[in-house]
């Protein structure tokens, strides 16, 4: 058994430590996981070449963290306790009941499919869904899936994305899985396999400050959202901010999964909390009144154990919901039988319907359908405003990022070509151009497009605000896209790039 080492650092600073941690990061530290704390921060303080914990934290302490402090600071402090199809009792009615009835739904029409893991850790969540995916659709070829997955912390992203495990990540999975989708290497770990590699993007969001849903991250229009073991970490009132922004980052009729240990009445009032046996999922239903039991008294905040930050020892079976919610949940918990919840109203318009509101310019729309995942109505929005205004770059950006989520990359390249014909200097226009020849394959090409977005970005203040992003400032998009050039092979360093 490890030995505990005692806390030796002043309460007062571990205090001041904890609230900025939680203002600049969203990571939440009690005073119980004030032992958590103190671990992390010293192995990050020995990192950056401190020799005492205490200096480290006042140099931390004196000025907004960068983003590369945040990067450090979430690789020693963050909990990287996952592996494959984990909480399996949720994963069993996607597979059983709820994908197979949206892809029904889908097959007719667009044979489109958007999820996302947020706090995807090293990739056993995504993967598993990656898998699950590939076992319920025999044409997937036919279909535009996108399975976007995000983290904090950049090592977690760069092992998810190699995709390389050990015995661990398997330790409640059954032995087909490794065979059917894993090869084994010669020093023993097992690599998935590269067509379901491939249908996961990872990347770097921080789901206490970035900004979603947005069309220029992606995080828009998603069917399932799958955010398990991370809201835990937050202060309530963080929590509560997350789950509204994935609220909004849902089509309506989509769905949340939380882990059973997250679950809360207070937490996702916004939500119709659906109830299976053994589970209760969240899904947004718009108009879907008030919830069928109101809250009487306010139920806790997360009452279970924390996981270990450090590698715990193997258990057999997940923990369950702590006592607290057992009772919570029974006694205010919405049963919404699954088969009894009304289908989502499709608020189906269309573009050429004189019926249409009047003072709301195509654009509006057009984004409006984009946001709500009605991707094709979205796209009829967009040319009615290029129509309108030929030489609007935004109108084509627009049209590109939608014609990407539709999988029409082509199409995306070809308005991306028209924005930057208007708008040379239309930087989230070049970035969103590097990442279609990135998908693409074309590497040398993507860091082409890369090079004149960060050239275009260095001449502008780093906070500015760029045009058609959501709010992205220049300095941040630098750092994504430095993210992204250092995930390449043969990169160059990301501090090279995050010193601008
Ligand atoms: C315990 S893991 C859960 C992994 C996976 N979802 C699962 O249930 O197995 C928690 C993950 O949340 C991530 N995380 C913590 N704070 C975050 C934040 N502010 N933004 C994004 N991810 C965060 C951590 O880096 C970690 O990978």
């Amino acid at each position: 058994m490890a030995i505990e080492m005692p806390i030796a650092l002043p309460d007062t600073l571990l205090s001041r430590l904890s609230d900025f941690l939680e203002l600049q990061i969203g990571l939440h530290f009690p005073r119980e996981r004030w032992r958590d704390l103190e671990r992390g921060i010293a192995v990050a303080s020995r990192e950056s070449g401190y020799k005492e914990t205490q200096a480290y934290i006042h140099w931390l302490l004196a000025a907004p963290l960068t983003r590369t402090q945040i990067e450090g600071l979430a690789s020693h402090l963050t909990v990287g306790e996952t592996y494959f199809f984990r909480e399996k009792r949720s994963l069993d009615i996607l597979e059983q009941q709820i994908l197979p009835e949206l892809l029904r739904a889908r097959r007719e029409n667009e044979r489109h499919l958007r999820i996302w893991s947020a706090g995807c850790c090293s990739g056993e969540e995504p993967y598993s869904i990656a898998m699950l995916l590939d076992r319920l659709i025999p044409d997937l070829e036919k279909w535009n899936v996108t399975i976007l997955a995000t983290d904090i912390n950049p090592l977690f992203l760069r092992k998810a994305a190699q995709g390389v495990y050990g015995e661990w990540s398997f330790r409640d999975t059954p032995g087909w899985l490794k065979e059917r989708y894993f090869t084994r290497r010669q020093d023993g770990r097992f690599e998935i396999q590269p067509r379901i590699r491939r249908m996961v993007t990872f990347s770097y969001l921080n789901l206490a400050e970035d900004a979603y849903p947005s069309l220029v991250n992606s995080t828009n229009a998603m069917d399932l959202i799958l955010c398990r073991n991370v809201l835990m970490y937050f202060a309530q009132e963080r929590a509560r901010k997350v789950v509204d922004k994935l609220h909004r980052s849902l089509v309506d009729g989509g769905w949340l999964i939380t882990s059973p240990a997250e679950t809360s009445t207070v937490l996702f009032s916004a939500f119709t909390a659906v109830a299976f046996p053994d589970a209760f999922l969240y899904r947004r239903i718009a108009n879907a009144g008030p919830q069928t039991a109101a809250v009487t008294h306010p139920v806790p905040w997360y009452q279970g154990n924390w996981e270990a930050t450090a590698p715990r020892a193997p258990t057999p079976a997940e923990p369950s919901a702590p006592a607290a919610f057992s009772w919570a949940l029974s006694t205010f918990a919405p049963e919404v039988p699954y088969e009894a919840v009304a289908e989502p109203a499709t608020g189906s318009e269309d573009a050429d319907s004189p019926e249409h509101d009047e003072r709301e310019t195509p654009q509006c729309k057009a984004r409006a359908c984009a946001d709500e995942g009605r991707l094709v109505e979205a796209s009829a929005w967009c040319e009615k405003a290029i129509a309108a205004d030929k030489l609007n770059p935004a109108h084509y950006y627009l049209l590109a990022t939608i014609e990407q989520e539709r999988g029409q990359n082509e199409a995306a390249e070809r308005a991306l070509g028209r924005a930057l014909y208007l708008e040379p200097d239309f930087a989230l226009a070049h970035f969103a151009l590097g990442n279609l020849c990135l998908s693409g394959g074309r590497q040398r090409e993507a860091r082409r497009h890369f090079g004149n977005a960060l050239s275009l970005l260095r001449a502008c203040p780093a906070e500015a605000l760029l045009p058609e992003s959501d709010g992205l400032s220049a300095g941040r998009l630098v750092e994504i896209i430095a993210a992204v050039q250092a995930s390449l092979p043969h990169a160059p360093k990301v501090h090279k790039e995050l010193t601008t």
